[in-house]
């Protein structure tokens, strides 16, 4: 009898330090969600265990990584709970512990980063802290979606076991959004920041001037604002942003590795200022205030008559153009890239330069070298619209493809590197199909594999991948209102898009993407995203 006991109790001591040895195996949730990364990485191993985030676990950053550490327990907190204490890496011990480290590895790139995962600590290695954000989404991909609550989860904070080298095809991963055609405060278009943040995008262009409204304060020239950023399409209210509210917009997306890319849209789709500033106008008389204009030749050319348009709430394109006679217009052009260019830490700005229809070929052609000069001149680099391959341009200004492919060809031809947006393809704004409830169709109804299935190296004869930057997703605002608009018409295309900038084409397939892309609902539901149910894509039931 006391053999049996003793047999029992060294029997019950080996199966004690036995599980106590034993790693905890990764449930199928964990590595399912460690497959399903998107934008999917270079590769990505899992062995097979997991590492708990528990009430134990410590963040700890390279002294230059504490602002991307500061995030990550910010990401972390509110759904665990635990407080995950912040400290710069010295010599403390690091079992247990997340770890953003920064390394010298040529192969990751200024944004690439390596994941390694054990049982025993996370780590996340880059050259750069970008790389290190890059690394956090993906960290917060693999963990159960119940991350993103806001408030405190009882849930097993797992994450799979294994080793994720990462790091992007393109340099220019972005999206843009219309501020103009119906405005979208503050809170809105940080939110969209953090959207796109999510699947590694690293721009975000604002459209901030249209014929409908003028969103951005501009000091020397007040009405802009206050008066060119009073309406919207519909004739809603409309709104602008302070420089001060600007300014916090830019910090955002800076503290999330975002480049905040300005849009002054020019010579053509400037009713806003022409509403504001009479001296401006080149040519409209009429815009009656329902919207509908009189786009016949006889009013759109007439010169001169330096009348204030009136306000625009339609939906038109093409009938406004700024008057190139008068200098004052070029002094405006400088006063606006001026201001906009001190609020802007990127090196871009964006002069639109799109559907000038009533601007006379030759009068566009020294608008565009002008604004070009006026971009140089406060210390920027010019972007536009593929019109603009029509000017003198060269290696320093950026072209972004949208509907010919011809203007693409021309700006290569002349050394300018292109962003590809192509409307068939990344127009946001464009309906599902014929029974979306939002968004237009004239370039396409673009299906979620449509946006997804095509390659930006081979798209165009003559344009291949050292011709590109990147590629950028643009969402026009004409029927799009609200942030749930907003959510309805980005995902889950998205994400895809994301993908095309982040992952070699032979590395992409859309069968293989379509399930990775469904396991992301969970998560969007958890993180209140009205997203479209394409039929296309496998969800979960
Ligand atoms: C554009 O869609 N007009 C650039």
């Amino acid at each position: 009898m006391k053999k049996l006991y003793y047999f029992i109790v060294l029997l019950t001591g080996a199966f004690v330090i036995q599980s106590c040895n034993t790693p905890p195996s990764a449930s199928p949730e964990a590595i399912a969600a460690f497959e399903s990364v998107i934008p999917k990485p270079v590769s990505a191993t899992h062995t097979g265990n997991a590492f708990l985030i528990t009430d134990k676990t410590t963040v700890i950053a390279d002294p230059s990584a504490m602002e991307v550490g500061n995030y990550l327990v910010n990401l972390l907190r509110p759904a665990t709970g635990f407080n995950l204490p912040l400290s710069e890496s010295k010599d403390e011990a690091s079992s247990g512990a997340i770890v953003l480290s920064i390394i010298d590895n040529k192969s990751l790139g200024d944004e690439g980063y390596e994941l390694a995962v054990t049982t025993e600590q996370v780590t996340i290695s880059a050259n750069k802290p970008a790389g290190l954000f890059y690394g956090v989404q993906t960290l917060r991909q693999i963990l159960p979606a119940a991350i993103e609550q806001s408030a405190v989860q009882t849930a097993t904070w797992e994450i799979a076991t294994g080793t994720i080298t990462d790091h992007p095809e393109y340099t220019w991963r972005g999206s843009m959004l219309d501020v103009a055609r119906h405005f979208f405060s503050v809170a809105d278009v940080k939110r969209y920041i953090d959207l796109i943040s999510l699947y590694k995008m690293n721009v975000l262009h604002l459209h901030l001037s249209d014929d409908q409204g003028w969103r951005i304060e501009i000091k020397s020239w007040p009405n802009l604002a206050t008066h060119g950023g009073s309406t919207q399409v519909g004739g809603g209210a409309g709104g602008y942003y302070t420089q001060e509210q600007y300014a916090g917009i830019v910090a955002y997306a800076q503290a999330r590795f975002i480049t905040i890319v300005p849009e002054i849209d020019m010579p053509g789709h400037i009713n806003s200022a022409l509403a504001s500033y009479g001296e401006l106008n080149g040519g409209i008389t009429i815009v009656p205030a329902e919207g509908r204009i009189d786009l016949s030749p006889k009013t759109s050319v007439i010169d001169g008559k330096s009348k204030p348009t009136q306000l625009y709430t339609g939906t038109e394109v093409g009938f406004s153009t700024l008057q190139l006679k008068k200098e004052a217009t070029f002094k405006f052009v400088d006063d606006v890239i001026r201001e906009l260019s001190a609020l802007t830490p990127g090196p871009y700005i964006h002069i639109g330069g799109d559907e000038a229809s009533v601007t006379k070929k030759e009068e566009y052609i020294v608008f565009i070298n002008r604004f070009n000069e006026i971009v140089k001149s406060h210390g920027k680099r010019m972007i536009g619209w593929d019109e603009i391959a029509q000017g003198t341009i060269d290696s320093t200004v950026t072209v972004q493809l949208w509907h010919s492919e011809e203007f693409g060809q021309l700006a290569v031809e002349k050394g300018s590197r292109l962003v590809m947006s192509p409307a068939k393809k990344v127009y946001l704004d464009m309906q599902y199909d014929s029974a979306t409830r939002l968004g237009l169709h004239w370039a396409a109804y673009i299906e979620v594999a449509d946006s997804y299935n095509w390659d930006p190296a081979t798209l165009i004869d003559g344009v291949a991948k050292e011709n590109i930057v990147g590629i950028e997703a643009p969402l026009w605002s004409e029927t799009i209102v609200t942030m749930d608009d907003i959510e309805y018409m980005i995902f889950p295309r998205l994400p895809g898009i994301a993908e095309i900038g982040w992952t070699t084409t032979a590395n992409r397939s859309w069968e293989e993407y379509k399930v990775r892309l469904a396991k992301h609902a969970p998560r969007w539901k958890v993180m209140g995203i009205d997203y479209y149910p394409s039929t296309q894509v496998p969800w979960a039931k």
